[in-house]
Formats: C-alpha cells, structure tokens, sequence
C-alpha cells in the first residue's frame, strides 16, 4: 500500500476511514454515528458506540484462545526480578483488583489516582479502573507530594492506589510517605489508599484509610468489564502547560482503542503475537498508550521494564532485554540512548547480544538529534524512526508509518503526518507558510480519534490553549517547517514548556517556586541545552535589596525547594544571581534572549536594554558557573 493514498483516503473521507478502522474492534454496540459534536462545538467520535477497553486487553484475547500468551513480561533489574503474566492470569489479577474496587464503593465516573513504580500492580490497577469505567489518573513517581497534591485537588480521587516503595537503581524511593503528606496537603481527602507492600526495607507505619493491596485482591469476587459509551473518559493524564498549574488531560475510550489498535499495525508494523518494548514510564503518555493500552489491545507482549538505560547494572540492559525476549519493536527516548552512548561510545556491549529480531527502533518525546540517530542507525542496523506526538494527542501525529510503507529516512524529521493528522505549518497570521518557512505546527479540525476530548474541570482553558489561536485548527504548542518532499521537522516549543530527558515541565510552575524563596525578588527560569538530557533548566535569580544571605546558600535552597515542590524529575541544579534581568519596556522578560545567550546562540541585544551591562554580567556568571557552552 502506498503511504500517501491511505493517507490522503484519511484526510478526504475521514468518517469512512475510521469507521472501517472502528470494525477492528470487538464492540459491544458499534457505533453508527462516527463523527459529531458536541455541543461546546468539538468534536467526538463514535458517540453512540459502547465498548470497554480492559475487555478489549485481555478478555477478548482470552475468548480467541490466546489466554496462554505472555501478556506483560516485567523485567526488573533493580530488584533482580523478572515475571512473566499471560492474558489469563492478566484477566484474574485484574477482574479481582476491579472487584476489590468495586466493593469499597467505586462506580462508573468515579476518579483514582495510581503513584506506583513500573511493577505489574500498577498495569493491573490502570485495568482494573477502566474495566468498571473509574477514571483513572496516574501520577509520575518523580513528582514530589506538593504535585500530587495539586492533581489530587483537581481530579478528586476516591482512591489512591500506590505502592510502599519504588526504586531508583539502588536508592529505594519511599512513595507511600509521599502519598501520606500528599494527602495531608491537598484539601480533597480521598477515603481509602490501596497499597501494595514491596518488602523493599521501605515500610512506614499504616494509616487508618490504608487497604492492603494482596489482602483486598485476595478476597474480592472478580467483575466482568461493563459496557461504556465511546466518549466515556477512560483516564485523566496531567501534563505541563504555561502557566503554574499542569492541564488534566481527558482521554476518551473508543476513540482511543480504535487509535491505538491502528496505530500498533500501520505505525509501528507489528502484529499480534509480537514482542513490543516501549522503555518509558506508565506516568507519561508514553507509558498509558505504548506500555500498556496500545500493545495489550493488539494482542502483543509488552515489556514492563523497571530500570534505566544505564547503570543496570551496565548500559548493555536495552541489548540484554531485546535479545532475551525477542522485541520485534523498541520504543524510547533519545535520551537514553544518549545515555547508553555516552558510556559505551563504541557499542562494545552490542556484540555480546543477538538482535536479530528487532525491525524498528522508533524515537519520541523530545527532538532527535542527528548524531544520536546515526549513532542509534549504525549500531542497531535496523531503520530508527522518529516520530512526533504529545500527550494531548495520545498517539503519534507525525511519524514514518512503517506498517504502511518505509519511507526514507531524513535525519532530523519526524518524517510525515499520520493518517488522519492535517498538519500545516502557520504563520502568526494564521496562514499556510511556504515549504522550508519555520511556523507554528497545527492540525486542521476535526482531529482524528484518539485525541484529547476536553482538559479536566477547564473547558475554558482547553478552547483557549488548543482552538483559539488558530480558528479551524489544534494548535500543539511546537515550531517547525516542512521541506518540499512534505516532510515535517519540528525545531520545538514555541511556548514556556521545556523538555528535559523526555520529560515535560513548564517553567512558569518552576518560576514560581524560585519566586516563593524568602531572598528572591524575581526570577526567569529557562530551558537551556544539555548534551544528555536534551534540555535542562536554569534559574536566574534577582535577589531582594538588602538581602544579606549568601548567594551559595540561596542557591542550594532553590534546588532543594524545587526537589520538594515539584521533584527530583524536574531536575533544576543551576541557579545564579544576577543583579537584573533583561526586559521589554512593557516589563516582559526577555526569555528567548537569556536561552540564546546561555545556549551561546546568535543573539541580538534589542534596542529596548538601555544597558547592555545585564548581558555582560550575565554571560560572566554563566562563565563562572561552566553553565551551558559556557
Ligand atoms: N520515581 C522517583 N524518582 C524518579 C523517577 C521515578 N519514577 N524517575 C526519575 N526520578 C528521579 C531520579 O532518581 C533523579 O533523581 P536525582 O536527581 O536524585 O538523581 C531525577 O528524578 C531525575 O531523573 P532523570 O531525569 O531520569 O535523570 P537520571 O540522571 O536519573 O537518568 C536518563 C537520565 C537519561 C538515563 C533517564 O532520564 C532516562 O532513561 N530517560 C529515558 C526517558 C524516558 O523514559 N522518557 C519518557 C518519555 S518517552
Ligand atoms: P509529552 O506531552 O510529554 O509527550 O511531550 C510532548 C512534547 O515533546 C511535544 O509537544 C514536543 O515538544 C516534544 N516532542 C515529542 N516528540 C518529539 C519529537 N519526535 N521531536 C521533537 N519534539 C518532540
């Protein structure tokens, strides 16, 4: 098949086109009515369908005869532990945790929070939820308990669902004291917390709405999954947006399923049966659509891998795991592929491993460097695709559909839009710009399915961050052009969101943090590049007249009040005082300005600094401070 029929097929006839796709899946009620809105103006789709995305994981599977196939294999070599689940014990572990839930009173609407390490009970609680159409919102471990609490008070869980300890290569995490203080923060009190003990030597004493996680499976009745509209939130996702505040993202259910099971054969070229190994976390997109739903509803094996690229104990782990289960197709971050390179530059670990297996490594979550991608290229032998989506969309949008047809692959793009994405790149007018014009990437409405339905509890920020600022289209936030073969390329955000190590933050949440320090008058913080991590961010701080208080010591309480308000993953470690920061004469601080310089990019100094000393005394810190290129 030819990429660019099937794509234009998806963009001429977008109701027949997913329709069909829709009939891959076993509804319960298919839907008829594909494409509408609502009445806000946005669109849904397959209103009238009903379906369920647990029985979709794995009873189905079950009732084909597959119960016997691996379902999730959890690799842990911090633990030195590996388990294998197939559908069937999938199906008993999961229909019990759905009755335990169901018998402390959870039903249809109702939220949970899951703040679990990568184990299996965290698969099985995600399951577990949607099998009885609780919304389930799954917080990062990274996050500290003042973020957990922010998206408690937002989501109002009934429950939380988490685990005594996680572990961070031999450091153990305690995560039930963060769930406790997180708890004692936020204004919402859920009633109950289901905790999964680790035994990792972790344990804090227990509370009286503690439920023991094996005690409450053990004795539960297991639950058949229930019918559920398409348009029924299957989960909240949180994810950082300009301002302080991170955005719920709400994610649909038929819409989704229909996404991913698309997405599992014409993206990523893999079938039922096959191994499939997304390397994120089940706290990122990432992890909700390629760990979990995506490979479980295609009847695939998915790698559940508690670990990092490195250090586990060596940065040969990726190889060890692509050979010992046979991944057909491996999904991760550039960064970690940074990572592995930086220790290993040679690939020596590589000839220790068969990977014959492996067809495609894809890269997401951040811009893939050229030198990663010919170094990923020429050690793995195998086509590296790059591929472009957020959170908000929930699967890929710009990609080389490589179930469909390989195209060639151009270093530094993402390659081309997806079925079902009308990417056009706009100038700030909101006009088509010219091949090779650098613009803002949107997507022409209706999107396809799969996408974000609304942000949790903020209409009105959903319709002013997404819709209004290109009439008729998505707007997703990134910068970037297209060549004249069509392929798209995305330089990155156009807006105060950063990305470090593939992970996403804002830095308005990071700023006010800095702000709140005693010393601290005001303050920018900016993502700055990081040879690892893609990006990093630094603060550059103003402090109060008359303060008296030595600029090491602010310094290292910036870094630790940012570990403690936000967390360790926001992983903020330079900060330096400046006397003032560089502003328009509206009082605007020139960010874009302060990332050129500390970037030791072109810059020009605008007419609006009437003294040119800031930018001197700026560049001689950063200098001080080996900041950057500096
Ligand atoms: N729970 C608790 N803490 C966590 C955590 C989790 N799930 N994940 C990360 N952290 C902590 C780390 O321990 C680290 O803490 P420290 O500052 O005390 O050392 C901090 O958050 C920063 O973590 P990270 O950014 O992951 O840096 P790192 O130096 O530990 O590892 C990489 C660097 C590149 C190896 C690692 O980031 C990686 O493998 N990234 C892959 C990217 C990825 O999976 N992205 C998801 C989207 S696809
Ligand atoms: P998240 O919502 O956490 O998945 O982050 C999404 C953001 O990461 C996007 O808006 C981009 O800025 C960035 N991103 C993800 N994938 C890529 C990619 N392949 N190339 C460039 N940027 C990417």
């Amino acid at each position: 098949m030819k990429y660019q029929d099937f794509y234009n097929e998806s963009i001429k006839k977008p109701e027949d086109f997913w329709k069909k796709q829709a009939q891959n899946l076993a509804w319960y009620k298919e839907p008829q009515n594909i494409l509408s809105k609502k009445d806000d103006g946005y669109h849904q789709w397959f209103e009238d369908g009903k379906l369920n995305l647990s029985y979709l994981c794995i009873d189905k599977h079950i009732e084909d005869g597959f119960g016997g196939q691996n379902a999730i294999i959890y690799d842990s070599p911090v633990t030195n532990s590996k388990e294998i689940i197939t559908y069937n014990r999938l199906h008993k572990e999961v229909s019990k945790l759905a009755g335990a839930l169901k018998e402390i009173g959870l039903k249809k609407g109702d939220t949970a929070i899951i703040y679990m390490p990568m184990i299996p009970q965290a698969v099985y609680a995600m399951l577990a939820c949607v099998r009885i159409g609780v919304i389930h919102s799954v917080v990062f471990g990274g996050f500290a308990p003042n973020e957990l609490a922010i998206r408690i008070d937002d989501c109002k869980p009934k429950v939380i669902l988490t685990a005594s300890s996680g572990i961070e290569i031999d450091r153990i995490l305690p995560y039930k004291p963060f769930v406790d203080e997180a708890i004692k923060l936020a204004e919402h009190k859920p009633s109950s917390v289901i905790l999964y003990q680790r035994h990792l030597g972790a344990d804090t004493p227990g509370k009286p709405y503690d439920i023991d996680y094996v005690k409450a499976v053990s004795t539960a009745t297991p639950v058949e999954a229930i019918e559920l509209e398409s348009t029924h939130p299957s989960y909240i996702l949180y994810t950082s947006g300009t301002t302080g505040k991170p955005k719920g993202i709400i994610r649909d259910t038929g819409g989704y399923a229909t996404a991913l099971k698309f997405s599992m054969k014409y993206i990523y070229g893999v079938d039922p049966g096959d191994v499939f190994w997304a390397a994120s976390d089940v706290g990122w997109v990432v992890g909700h659509s390629y760990i979990v739903y995506g490979p479980l509803l295609n009847r695939n094996t998915s790698i559940l891998f508690e670990g990092k690229p490195v250090r586990t104990p060596n940065s040969s782990t990726f190889w060890r795991i692509i050979e010992e289960y046979r991944v057909k197709v491996m999904f991760t971050a550039p960064t970690a592929i940074r990572a592995i390179k930086k220790e290993d530059p040679e690939g020596k670990f590589l000839k220790d491993y068969d990977l014959s297996k492996l067809k495609y490594q894809f890269l997401a979550g951040e811009r893939c460097d050229i030198s990663t991608l010919k170094w990923t290229e020429e050690k793995l032998k195998v086509p590296v695709i790059d591929h472009w989506w957020q959170t908000e969309s929930g699967w890929p949008m710009l990609a080389n559909m490589v179930g469909v047809e390989l195209a060639k692959v151009k270093p530094g793009s993402a390659t081309f839009p997806v079925c079902g994405y009308d990417i056009q790149i706009l100038s700030d007018d909101g006009a088509i710009v010219e091949p090779g014009t650098e613009g803002f990437v949107a997507v022409k409405l209706p999107l396809p399915p799969g996408n974000l339905l609304n942000i949790w509890g903020n209409p009105e920020r959903f319709f002013a961050g997404y819709l209004e600022r290109f009439p008729g289209y998505y707007f997703s936030g990134d910068g970037g052009y297209k060549d004249k073969d069509g392929y798209v390329y995305i330089t990155g955000r156009v807006d105060d969101v950063i990305n470090v190590a593939g992970h996403r933050l804002s830095t308005a949440e990071m700023e006010e943090v800095v702000a709140s320090h005693p010393s601290i008058a005001e303050c920018a913080v900016i993502g700055i590049q990081d040879d690892l991590k893609g990006q990093i961010p630094l603060a550059l701080a103003v402090t109060k007249s008359g303060n008296e208080i030595a600029e090491s010591v602010i310094q290292e309480e910036v870094v630790q009040s940012i570990r403690k308000k936000i967390g360790a993953v926001a992983s903020l470690r330079q900060v330096i005082i400046i006397e003032r920061l560089p502003k328009t004469r509206s009082g605007k601080i020139l960010r874009k300005l302060l990332r050129s310089i500390a970037d030791q990019e072109e810059y020009k100094i605008p007419s609006t600094i009437d003294d040119s000393l800031i930018i001197d005394e700026i560049i001689h810190k950063l200098k001080t401070h080996k900041i950057g290129k500096h």
